[in-house]
């Protein structure tokens, strides 16, 4: 089921499906919650999900603080509408890439709402200064360019070569649905993550599980980064997709599906929820 509400006086848009303990997958930058669609079909037999587009991103308007720490508390609201904690029902947040830096601002902020969390491609490290620097090239050939020529550019780099030369039809799909995204939105994305903090000490002090989920040629989230921050929680499931970028869940969208199930149900098996 579609859903929309207004938040801060902004349409927020969110799918809502299935029975169960929440999951509330949160898409990167580029994307919406559409592309979790081949997931979300075999999870919601036994999970109750949420997926929202992120402000800026599909059919939600932007919000005024586009900031990691803004869309975590945008995050909060959905889940009080859908799933209190009150209720008893303790989210899982799996997010990918920026998805994942809001999921760890979430977890800063709103620790007693989570059961599990997942960082899908992504990092808990802050922006580099070369990163930063690429940054802020992309904002200014957006202004310069567009933001479609932008996107056309770029995306393709977050498939691995080998996608690129065998499915180019899925890599255009995802271009082709980037172009409702306006300039403001991309640069406050890029704004957004080139000021957010490191989040290491959120793994260290992690009290929940946490999944993290890799691509071996992953060149925006290296897979060595991750490695080396994936020991740092207590409780640490730990996969690699062998044969993705930082696209896992349509690079590999099976095992994607495999693992995000395996994952979800072992934590219901072994946490309690309040
Ligand atoms: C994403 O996929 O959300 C972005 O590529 C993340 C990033 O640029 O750090």
């Amino acid at each position: 089921m579609n859903k929309e509400f207004k938040y801060q006086n902004k349409r927020i848009f969110y799918r809502i499906s299935g029975i169960g303990n929440p999951v509330v997958l949160i898409h990167g930058f580029g994307e919406d919650g559409n592309i979790w669609n081949n997931q979300v079909e075999i999870l919601k037999d036994k999970f109750r999900l949420i997926v929202p587009d992120l402000p800026g991103s599909g059919n939600s308007e932007m919000i005024d603080d586009m900031s990691m720490e803004g869309m975590a508390d945008l995050v909060k609201a959905i889940i009080d509408q859908e799933a209190s904690p009150a209720a008893g029902k303790r989210a899982t947040l799996i997010g990918h890439s920026m998805g994942g830096y809001i999921t760890l601002a979430f977890a800063e902020k709103y620790p007693g709402y989570l059961n599990s969390f997942g960082l899908f491609h992504s990092t808990a490290y802050a922006d580099s200064e070369e990163k930063k620097a690429s940054r802020q090239k992309g904002i200014e050939f957006t202004r310069e360019h567009g933001v479609f020529a932008f996107l056309k550019a770029t995306l393709p780099n977050l498939f691995s070569q080998q996608t690129r030369e065998e499915r180019p039809e899925m890599i255009n799909e995802l271009v082709r649905a980037s172009n409702n995204f306006s300039a403001p939105a991309i640069v406050s994305y890029y704004e957004a993550m080139m000021k957010r903090p490191d989040r290491t000490h959120m793994l260290q002090k992690a009290t929940v599980p946490v999944l993290f989920i890799m691509g071996k040629n992953d060149t925006i989230i290296p897979m060595e980064d991750v490695l080396a921050q994936s020991h740092l929680p207590g409780k640490s499931y730990i996969y690699i997709f062998l044969n993705s970028g930082h696209m896992g869940m349509l690079e590999e969208k099976e095992k994607c599906k495999e693992i995000l199930e395996k994952f979800l149900l072992e934590i219901d098996e072994t946490t309690t929820n309040i």
